[in-house]
C-alpha cells in the first residue's frame, strides 16, 4: 500500500517524527497539518497520527501519513513495531536544551537498526532530516543557533541527508524540510 498508485497519481509515505520527551514534535506535526500552535504541553503517550495531503506539481499527490512517537517510547520496546514500513524520518531537538541533542544519534541508531528501505529500492537507509527545533527561543535569548559548520558535519557522520532550523511557533521552515524530505523519498524509487 505504501509507495506509489500509478492508477490515481498518488503517493503514500509513512514518515516517522521521532526525538526526546517536549523537543515540538506535535507541534511541529500540528502547525504543518493544522497550522495551529499551543504553548500548553501535553506529552504524546504511544504513538498519535496525523496525515498531511500534499499536491505535488500539476499531476501528482503526496499523501504523508506521520507517526508521532512519544519521546518516552525510546525507553519502550514498540520502535520496531511503529518504524514498520516508514519510507523516511524526522528527528527533532529542542536548541534551548543541549541533552536533547545527545538524543539525535539514540533515536537515528534506533532507526537505523529496526527499518530498512523496501528491497525494490534497494533496501538501505531510509531517508533521515534533523531538526533544530524552538530557534524563536534562540531570538529571546535561549539555547544557541546551531552552528551550520558543525551541524552539515554531524549530518555527515551520522547519514542524516540536512538539518533544518524550525520554529513550530513562529512556523519556520517546517514546509521546507518536508518537502526537502519527500524530494528524496521521491528520487530513490
Ligand atoms: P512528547 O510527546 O512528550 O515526546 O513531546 P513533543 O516532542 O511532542 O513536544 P510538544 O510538541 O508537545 O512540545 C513540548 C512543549 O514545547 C510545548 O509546551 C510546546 O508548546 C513547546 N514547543 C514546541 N515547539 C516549539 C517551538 O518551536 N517554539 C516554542 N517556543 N515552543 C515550542
Ligand atoms: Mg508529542
Amino acid at each position: 500500500i505504501l509507495g506509489k498508485n500509478t492508477e490515481a497519481r498518488e503517493y503514500l509515505f509513512k514518515i516517522l517524527v521521532v526525538g526526546d520527551l517536549g523537543t515540538g514534535k506535535t507541534s511541529i506535526i500540528r502547525r504543518y497539518v493544522h497550522n495551529i500552535f499551543s504553548s500548553n504541553y501535553k506529552s504524546t503517550i504511544g504513538v498519535d497520527f496525523a496525515l498531511k495531503v500534499i499536491q505535488w506539481g500539476p499531476d501528482w499527490i503526496v499523501r504523508l501519513q506521520l507517526w508521532d512517537i512519544a519521546g518516552q517510547e525510546r525507553f519502550g520496546n514498540m520502535t520496531r513495531v511503529y518504524y514498520k514500513e516508514a519510507l523516511g524520518a524526522i528527528v527533532v531537538y529542542d536548541v534551548t536544551r543541549p541533552q536533547t541533542f545527545e538524543g539525535v544519534t539514540k533515536w537515528k541508531n534506533d532507526i537505523d537498526t529496526k527499518v530498512a528501505l523496501p528491497d525494490a529500492w534497494g533496501g538501505g537507509q531510509i531517508p533521515v532530516i534533523l531538526l533544530a527545533n524552538k530557534s524563536d527561543l534562540v531570538q529571546e535569548g535561549h539555547g544557541q543557533h546551531a552552528n551550520p559548520t558543525e551541524l552539515d558535519q554531524f549530518c555527515q557522520e551520522n547519514g542524516f541527508i540536512k538539518w533544518f532550523e524550525t520554529s513550530a511557533k513562529d512556523n519556520s521552515n517546517i514546509e521546507e524540510a518536508a518537502r526537502h524530505l519527500i524530494t528524496s523519498i521521491l528520487k530513490l524509487e
